[in-house]
């Protein structure tokens, strides 16, 4: 049977990777723990299951949600009211907004929409491994572009070679950062948006994780002068609210991308189930207050790991955002080499900085979204097997 050569592109995608890894085990009978994925693993809040209970009840929302082929205009507009309320940021819901299955089903409408055969898309490395098959299938070609720990995870724009930002149409980032942690600052997105424009390179902002920051403010792309003129944010109820598996998100920003967008999801699928858009509009507009309580709970898991790895000689500070750590390889590993030595000796997963991009090489991620007790069991696991680290350069500017 012949599949389409595009396929052959595609590496295998992380997560399923290590999915089978942790299969095998359990099937094994080893009590594997697993600080790989971020899937938050506490419950949705209770109001959103209520709001898509009493929705779910409706008959008018068993139909196609395509009334509104942009989303429900009630989801548009609590969108633009939560960009409002939380980041002073005016978004039209008739033009500036659209409901997504998720951000990552956005990056790959952006692609469809945007980016033409043979383009030079700017990716971030370490990145996202969702973008780049986005961008291969539209066959279109990835150009990595390097973040590194001493500019604190921010690409630097003026090192890009102007050859390489002439010839680029897009550019897909991501602050705060999957998977550094690292975030953004007003300077950078300004230089961000000044550099898209001089270079007319179109910008897909994929913001997640922008609720979820430690001791700074919260930073939307859409906060820079001139952001809607370049680019769109895109943005998902799964981080913030516990809800990656309902599948609901959004795009925001300039009209015509938006346009774009849309043009290629309506000839893709047909919505976002209503039901899940009324529970979606009950999170974006009372939940304020669960994020607080996710965010307090994130942190203290995060004081508890970075004591462990200090106690085992990490003396790493960790950029302020997302439920990662994202943190340097002891000496004599490859990241691969110490994921696999940590899970031999203590059955606990890590993810692998190299799956993220050459760049990412030297790092391991540890992801915050697992219950405390078994965060506890695998520190502790850690602390009795690892023996002490040791590092020939500085762990937070390598
Ligand atoms: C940077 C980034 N973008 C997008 C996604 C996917 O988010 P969603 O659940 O909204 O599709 C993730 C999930 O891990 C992510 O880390």
């Amino acid at each position: 049977m012949q599949t389409a050569e595009r396929l052959g592109k595609i590496p295998p995608y992380l997560f399923m990777t290590l999915r089978n890894k942790i299969n095998e085990a359990r099937a094994q009978g080893v009590d594997v723990i697993s600080l790989a994925i971020g899937d938050p693993v506490e419950a949705t809040p209770d109001a959103v299951i209520e709001a898509l209970s009493s929705a779910a009840q409706d008959k008018a929302n068993h139909r196609y949600p395509t009334d509104e082929e942009w989303g429900m205009a009630a989801f548009r507009e609590a969108v633009a009211r939560w960009y409002e309320r939380r980041y002073h940021v005016q978004l039209d819901p008739a033009n500036e907004v659209l409901a997504l299955i998720g951000s990552k089903e956005g990056c790959h409408h952006f692609a469809l929409g945007m980016i033409n055969p043979g383009d030079l898309v700017l990716v971030t490395d370490p990145g996202y491994p969702g973008y780049k098959p986005s961008i291969w299938f539209v066959g279109a070609e990835p150009h990595p572009i390097a973040m590194k720990g001493e500019n604190n995870f921010l690409p630097d724009l003026t090192a890009i070679p102007s050859e390489t930002a002439k010839r680029a149409t897009a550019f897909y980032l991501n602050y705060p950062n999957n998977p550094t942690g690292a975030v953004a600052t007003p300077e950078f997105l300004a230089d961000l948006v000044a550099f898209a424009r001089d270079y007319d390179i179109a910008v897909c902002y994929d913001n997640p994780y922008s609720e979820v920051v430690f001791g700074v403010d919260r930073l939307s792309f859409l906060n820079a002068p001139g952001a809607k003129e370049v680019g769109v944010e895109l943005n998902s109820l799964s981080k913030p609210y516990n809800m990656t598996g309902w599948r609901i998100g959004m795009a925001c920003g300039n009209p015509d991308i938006i346009r774009a967008m849309a043009t290629s999801k309506a000839n893709t699928d047909s919505g976002v189930f209503n039901a899940i858009q009324y529970a979606g509009i009950e999170a974006l507009d009372k939940c304020d207050a669960f994020i607080e309580e996710m965010l307090q709970l994130y942190a203290a898991r995060r004081n508890k790991v970075l004591a462990t790895l200090r106690e085992l000689g990490w003396s790493y500070e960790p950029p302020p955002g997302t439920f990662y750590l994202w943190t340097p390889v002891p000496d004599g590993f490859t990241s691969s080499e110490f994921c696999d030595f940590v899970f031999e000796k203590t059955a606990v997963v890590l993810a692998p900085g190299a799956a993220y991009g050459t760049h990412g090489e030297g790092y391991v991620r540890f992801s915050l979204t697992v219950e405390d007790a078994r965060l506890d069991e695998a520190l502790c696991r850690l602390r009795d097997n690892l023996g002490k680290v040791s590092f020939s350069t500085d762990n937070n500017t390598k």
